[in-house]
């Protein structure tokens, strides 16, 4: 009986942390609903223009000045992908302004206006939120600047002309697979076995994490339909699960109040999360409260950050995916070359970034899922990207 209280109280309570998580931060601009995946939207309308590639900007001259807008340095990623994209634009003649707007929308829109006012005439930008861009978005068009968004769909604009990411679907459907994977799902299917898991989506205002979530449930719904995976909190719609602004500290007062609202009598087996932030998050939860390595559950994570690598070394996160940012920055300065000088821009996907106006040509970079078994091989070995000493190994 008592525990049915103490239960209740907590389930209440968290919803309201999760109201808090996912409807609007205190100082940042409210997050709006859920947008529609783009091809969702494209359906629904069946009206979106296919994006023109511009005239080149400065077919005849050399160098010239790029604006580049990152949204945080408080992820390590985007402090990579922004020194990748400095450096290659530098080697290549041209000069950069790179600045960071620490999860601010409105500092986000200011850096863009500046970089206008200040003569840029490129800007690539990775938003926070791109349905607060739209109208920096027109006056850059206005003023004859191309714009190129990065890894983040630039949503409702007709001023993006070309668009470098990630499969980021397949991100969803990579984080889902290995779940099925590392637990043999399809065996615990046959035996009438079932492991309990709980979601952790990333921020409503970035379309990546509508498309990740669709991913995930792509590979999970039929385990959920079927009871093969059980949600205690019955917390598994897009609306029900994304976190605003991608904040590790959501993420972990939400597991906090999970484990103490739905899992006092039986264990959590999987933690389904969409960035390394939030598995840091997870885990300072389930050390809380008192998980070891014996009951650890499958905790996944998006980035192979330098200390997601380290956790799943030392056991305390599973898997991330691994997303080559030096890549993403070569496909992306390859746009830039485009709309500066008229070169042929890599694109290999021209139907699936709709973003409600236009559709914008893509060079989307593969996706890989790593764990203890591979992360040497892939993450050391093939790309580089962190050297053995970096991971301790
Ligand atoms: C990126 C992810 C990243 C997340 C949080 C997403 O838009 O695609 O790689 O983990 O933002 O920064």
């Amino acid at each position: 009986m008592k525990r049915k209280v103490l239960s209740t109280i907590l389930a209440i309570s968290m919803v309201a942390t999760m109201v808090v998580g996912c409807g609007g931060g205190s100082t940042q601009t409210e997050a709006p609903a859920a947008e529609a995946p783009a091809d969702d939207a494209a359906e629904a309308s069946g009206d979106s223009a296919q994006a023109e590639a511009p005239a080149p900007v400065a077919a005849d001259q050399e160098g010239g000045k790029i604006g580049v807008a990152m949204p945080t340095q408080s992820s390590e990623r985007w402090i990579k992908d922004g020194g990748n994209m400095k450096e290659k634009l530098e080697a290549l003649g041209y000069e950069v302004d790179l600045q960071y707007a620490e999860d601010d929308v409105q500092m986000q829109v200011s850096q863009i206006e500046n970089m206008i006012a200040s003569g840029a005439q490129c800007l690539v930008i990775a938003s926070i939120d791109s349905g607060a861009l739209v109208n920096v978005e027109a006056q850059a068009k206005e003023a004859g600047i191309p714009i190129i968004a990065y890894d983040r769909l630039l949503m409702d604009t007709d001023a993006v002309s070309y668009y470098a990411s990630f499969d980021n679907e397949g991100v969803g459907t990579a984080i889902g697979e290995y779940i099925k994977t590392a637990k043999d799902l399809d065996a615990a299917q046959a035996a009438g076995e079932s492991y309990t898991i709980e979601f952790f989506m990333g921020s409503p205002d970035d379309n990546n994490a509508v498309l990740l979530h669709r991913g995930v449930m792509g590979v999970l719904q039929p385990y959920l339909d079927d009871g093969t995976l059980v949600c205690k909190t019955g917390r598994t719609s897009f609306q029900d699960t994304c976190i605003l602004r991608w904040s590790q500290e959501t993420a972990q007062q939400w597991c906090e109040n999970y484990l103490t609202g739905f899992y006092a009598d039986e264990d959590l087996d999987i933690a389904c999360t969409a960035f390394d932030g939030f598995a840091y998050g997870v885990k300072a939860a389930l050390q809380g409260a008192g998980y070891t390595a014996d009951n650890w559950p499958v905790v996944t994570g998006q980035d192979a950050e330098l200390m997601a690598c380290k956790n799943i070394l030392d056991g305390t996160q599973t898997a991330t995916i691994f997303k080559d940012t030096s890549l993403l920055a070569d496909k992306c300065v390859t746009m830039v070359e485009a709309v500066m000088k008229g070169a042929e821009p890599e694109i290999n996907d021209t139907t699936t970034y709709d973003n409600n106006v236009v559709v914008v040509p893509s060079y989307l970079c593969t996706p890989v899922a790593v764990d203890k078994d591979n992360l040497q091989a892939v993450v050391v070995d093939e790309a580089n990207y962190y050297t053995a000493e970096e991971l301790g190994l």
